[in-house]
């Protein structure tokens, strides 16, 4: 176990440089995240996660966890930590699901699931929502969450075993490996796609990119080449647009720079609706597409 006072000392002497290296980080997060985790951390290792933390490895690489919208995730550097801003793109899905009229059944999709969170934190949300709801009571869903990294895909299908039971026996999620919307057949009819996908253009988007990010976050999770970007991105929404339902929303995270352009292009591709949403700090995040 490691001491609340080893703790507080290891911060106070090393703050400046823990601070430079871990962006937001306080004593109070320090505290919380390794003491009050699920993982505790003995005397046996803990010089071994001061030197992480000094190396400037993230907190919840070294936790193996961590907490997102509804529920705790288990992470490993194969896969993003699932970021607070995302958050916010669950609430949307599951507004979208919430106001989707007299539907009995619905197929949704997250692309670039990661380490799963924002399907399980949506398909988690519904289901508590089941209990105020008649409409959610009789909804079914067929979900599924793709990656193209096989070591996320692994990670998400841990992270659903261990959340499968405050999912409704009716939320069927299934896990399918590949390349954005090539994993899905021509019937494919998706009412609702989520996503995050990698947003950062590389090299022409790093010097806003933190070091921690870009040296310990899988680059596959983050970057496309800048000269392959609005290929990749056009590629995405016709995907999308083929495997979407009539009426069929696309919810995605973006850069906010890129918004704007995005935007432009999923309308100029046949999507009847694009709106680009803002996060809690109103910087322009999220980009809601209509079929
Ligand atoms: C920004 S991360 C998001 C992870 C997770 N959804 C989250 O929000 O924390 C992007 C994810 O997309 C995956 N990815 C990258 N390129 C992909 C592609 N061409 N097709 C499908 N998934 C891809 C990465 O492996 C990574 O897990």
């Amino acid at each position: 176990m490691i001491f609340p006072e080893q703790l507080s000392d290891f911060f106070h002497k090393h703050q400046a440089e823990l601070q430079s290296k871990h962006p937001g980080i306080n004593l109070v997060i320090l505290t919380r995240e390794l003491l009050g985790g699920p993982n505790s951390f003995g005397a046996s290792n803990l010089e071994r996660v001061f030197d992480d933390l000094l190396l400037g490895i993230p907190l919840a690489y070294i936790t193996k966890c961590r907490f997102f919208y509804n529920s705790e995730f288990w992470v490993s550097p194969e896969v993003l930590i699932p970021s607070f801003e995302t958050e916010m793109l669950v609430k949307l899905a599951s507004e979208v699901v919430i106001n989707a009229g007299d539907v009995t059944k619905l197929r949704i999709a997250d692309i670039g699931t990661g380490c799963g969170a924002i399907i399980l934190a949506l398909l988690k949300e519904l289901s508590i929502g089941l209990e105020g709801s008649e409409k959610l009571q009789k909804l079914e869903i067929d979900a599924v969450a793709t990656d193209i990294s096989t070591a996320a895909l692994s990670l998400a299908k841990r992270n659903y075993f261990f959340h499968t039971y405050c999912i409704n026996p009716k939320f069927k999620l299934t896990f399918l490996c590949g390349d954005r919307f090539r994993v899905f057949d021509e019937e494919t009819a998706l009412n609702l796609i989520v996503s995050n996908p990698p947003y950062i253009m590389m090299p022409a988007d790093l010097p806003g990119v933190h070091p921690q990010v870009n040296n310990f976050f899988p680059h596959t999770a983050l970057y496309l080449m800048d000269e392959d970007y609005w290929d990749w991105y056009k590629e995405f929404f016709i995907g999308a647009l083929d495997s979407l339902s009539a009426k069929g929303v696309l919810l995605m995270e973006g850069h906010e720079l890129h918004l704007q352009e995005l935007s432009k292009l999923a309308l100029s591709l046949g999507f009847s609706s694009v709106k680009i949403l803002q996060d809690l700090s109103c910087r322009d995040r999220f980009l809601q597409a209509v079929k």
